[in-house]
């Protein structure tokens, strides 16, 4: 009963009392689900987010500069040779973890299941999990070592993730060396600044965003058990990228050899004018940033001293943290960004409404945002060709059959340079 009277004077307090509009009618577990909703959900958090998102973020092009990078094509073999060597050194002592970042909705793609378990198109068939899992295996089996592999779901997908990897039987990886856990999700709002149902019961949320990772990483314990282990590298990476190396020793000796606590590859951007964001150092810190700021200038400019892009790499979510890091990421704030989507509510009789157009914002955190913590950064560009295929969608530049024929074509060349290197 008390919870019910909470429940009320909040949605009174935050002027959100239309989430009570079909209590009438509502079962007694629906009742009591719904107010539960109600007391875990942080109004006032919710709530400024949505009245501070409405100023959008003013950057000059006086506070961008470039940053540097590494380029892997500019490197000799003898140099890729030695930083491998620092970077298999601490992959073999066990000082290297990795997390997939699997929290998304992937709503583009629009398949039905988390992303990770979407096939690919090959004999026999491999899901976008099963590929990660490979290329771990890969370095195990070279390195002698077992690289625990830390998995972030979301509520929409964590129970099926857990299904299909013990339906797998782990790709046949040690059980023991997988780690699922969940980040955290917020309500999404109206224009009018409204929260909005998905059930009639049952508020909508979203999870906010893959920069959750930090702290989901230390709720569930992971953070201080990876420092018990030893660990003191970790390795980031999404999940759609078909053909990244989720763990790149060169990355990793690059990164320790310069003294840097972050890095991440990047990629040059085709054209100058596509809306890609791109690394830049944004008032002395290291960031990612829109494009829209740049001057047309900026878009081609080049460092003389260098020959080096200066504003032309773009992110493919492949990043590298000292535990020290994540850390102080875990105590620290990142910020939201807005995101204005389509979503399917319940309106005022009831009914579900699937809407044509955008019509609420969802708030997320973006893991890059954390770069502009740290003072520098190890950046490594990579050739797209190498290293990028990602799925978005069925019908754009980055669909599951392009995809699919790059996977071939590389994993085709990976194994003719091993054989050439036996
Ligand atoms: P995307 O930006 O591609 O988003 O995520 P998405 O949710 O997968 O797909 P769309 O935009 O709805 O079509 C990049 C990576 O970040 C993860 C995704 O799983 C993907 O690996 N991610 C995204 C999370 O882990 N949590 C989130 O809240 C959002």
């Amino acid at each position: 009963m008390e919870d019910i009277d909470l429940a009320k004077q909040i949605l009174k307090q935050y002027h959100q009392e239309h989430l009570w509009n079909f209590w009438e009618e509502l079962t007694e577990e629906e009742k009591h689900s719904l107010v539960s909703q109600i007391l875990s959900i942080d109004f006032a958090q919710i709530l400024q987010l949505y009245n501070h998102s409405k100023i959008d973020e003013v950057i000059s092009p006086h506070d961008l500069s470039a940053l540097p990078y590494t380029d892997k094509e500019e490197l000799s073999s003898s140099e890729i040779n030695s930083f491998e060597k620092i970077g298999n050194a601490a992959i073999s002592k066990g000082k290297v973890a990795m997390v997939t970042l699997a929290g998304g909705q992937g709503t583009r793609l629009g398949y039905k299941g988390p992303k990770g378990t979407f096939e690919l198109d090959l004999k026999p068939k491999k899901s976008l999990f099963e590929i990660i899992c490979d290329n771990l295996k890969e370095i195990n089996d070279t390195m002698q070592t077992t690289i625990p592999w830390y998995i972030m779901t979301s509520i929409y997908n964590d129970e099926a993730t857990k299904l299909f990897f013990q339906q797998k039987n782990y790709f046949g990886y040690p059980k023991d060396a997988i780690f699922f856990f969940s980040q955290s999700e917020l309500p999404i709002i109206d224009t009018n600044g409204n929260l909005v149902l998905e059930e009639t019961f049952k508020i909508k949320e979203a999870s906010n965003g893959n920069g959750d990772v930090f702290s989901a990483l230390a709720k569930a314990g992971y953070l201080s058990s990876m420092e018990r282990q030893g660990i003191e590298w970790v390795f980031f990476a999404g999940i759609d990228n078909v053909l990244l190396k989720g763990v790149d020793p060169l990355l990793l000796g690059l990164t320790i050899q310069n003294g840097h606590l972050t890095a991440s590859k990047t990629l040059r951007k085709e054209n100058p004018d596509d809306k890609d964001w791109i690394f830049a150092s944004k008032k002395g810190k290291p960031s990612i940033v829109d494009c829209c700021y740049l001057t047309e200038e900026m878009k081609t400019q080049i460092d003389a001293s260098t020959g080096h892009d200066c504003f032309r790499d773009i992110n493919v979510l492949s990043h590298l943290f000292h535990i020290s890091a994540l850390e102080q990421l875990a105590k620290d704030t990142l910020p939201y960004h807005r995101a204005f989507k389509k979503n399917t509510f319940v309106n005022e009789e009831g009914m579900k409404q699937v809407p044509e157009k955008p019509n609420t914002f969802k708030f997320e955190n973006f893991i890059f945002d954390a770069f502009a913590f740290f003072p520098s950064i190890q950046l490594l560009r990579i050739k797209r060709e190498d290293e990028f295929a990602p799925i978005k969608d069925f019908n754009g530049p980055y669909n599951p059959e392009v995809a699919t024929i790059l996977y071939e074509k590389v994993k085709l060349h990976r194994e003719h340079v091993d054989e050439e290197k036996d």
